[in-house]
């Protein structure tokens, strides 16, 4: 059985242990200082730890993701009551054109189809404001890294909160950019949780052209969250786009 890698409340319940924050939230934070954002939006915000970090006094944060598993723990978390907590994906993003600044962590923009990326960038460019800015992260294809996603390659035990747990992931199918694989969650009474994952993995001038094509101008891409230039080695390609 195969199953949303978002929508098991045990494992939810483990997300921000095994995704703490570190310098991908400081860098989204350092962008909504430095352009002044007072009005922010997190598309696929999740637990909503980055999300809660975004609120500063005169500053309203909107976190918006379509797993209701995923918002209840965040709308359950301290400081929640600060943020507008919408479920949806981001066709549910007001076309209001004054957002300051769209974020989008944890990688969630590989989870949008290629045929949904373009009305998902769209529905973003909607809802910013001339000159506002979306910024987000993408692995970076050039280095392959589903290669290393092998059971051999993956596998761990641990003890959590909700268990002792053996873990471990599994690539099911590789297509172009699309990467499908499961992450199995074997408990000590058996219950092996299968859920499946497909991630578009896009290069920098794939990404680029799909937000020229949505309105926005002024792309950059670069290899982290330090302003380090991407070269075919970088994990990550570290996106950040103006809305024309
Ligand atoms: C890896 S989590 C990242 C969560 C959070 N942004 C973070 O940095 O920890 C990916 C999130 O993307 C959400 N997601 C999946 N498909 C999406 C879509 N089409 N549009 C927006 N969010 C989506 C999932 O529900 C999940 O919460």
């Amino acid at each position: 059985m195969t199953l949303d890698p978002y929508g098991d409340k045990e494992l939810v319940e483990l997300y921000d242990v095994d995704n703490p924050a570190g310098d991908d939230h400081d860098y989204f934070r350092r962008l909504a200082d430095t352009i002044g954002a007072t009005k922010v939006v997190d598309l696929g915000c999740g637990t909503g730890l980055l999300t809660r970090s975004l609120v500063t006094p005169g500053r309203v944060v909107t976190g918006i993701d379509p797993s209701a598993t995923m918002l209840n723990f965040a709308r359950r978390q301290p400081g929640a009551e600060a943020v507008t907590w919408i479920d949806g994906d981001a066709s549910a993003i007001a076309s209001t054109g004054d957002i300051d600044l769209v974020v989008s962590s944890g990688n969630t923009m590989m989870h949008i189809p290629d045929d949904d990326l373009p009305s998902a960038l769209k529905s973003c460019a909607g809802a910013l404001r001339p000159g506002g800015v979306m910024a987000f992260e993408s692995r970076n294809p050039a280095t392959r890294a589903w290669e290393g996603w092998s059971r051999q390659a993956t596998y761990g035990e641990r003890d959590t909160s909700v268990g002792h747990l053996r873990e471990w992931i599994e690539v099911t199918e590789v297509d172009g950019g699309r990467v499908v694989f499961d992450a199995h969650n074997l408990f000590d009474d058996g219950r092996d949780a299968v859920y499946t994952t497909t991630l578009y993995f896009r290069a920098a001038a794939e990404i680029t052209a799909a937000l020229e094509d949505a309105d926005f101008g002024a792309v950059t891409v670069q290899g982290g969250w330090h302003n380090e230039p991407a070269t075919p080695t970088s994990r990550l390609l570290v996106v950040q786009a103006a809305k024309q």
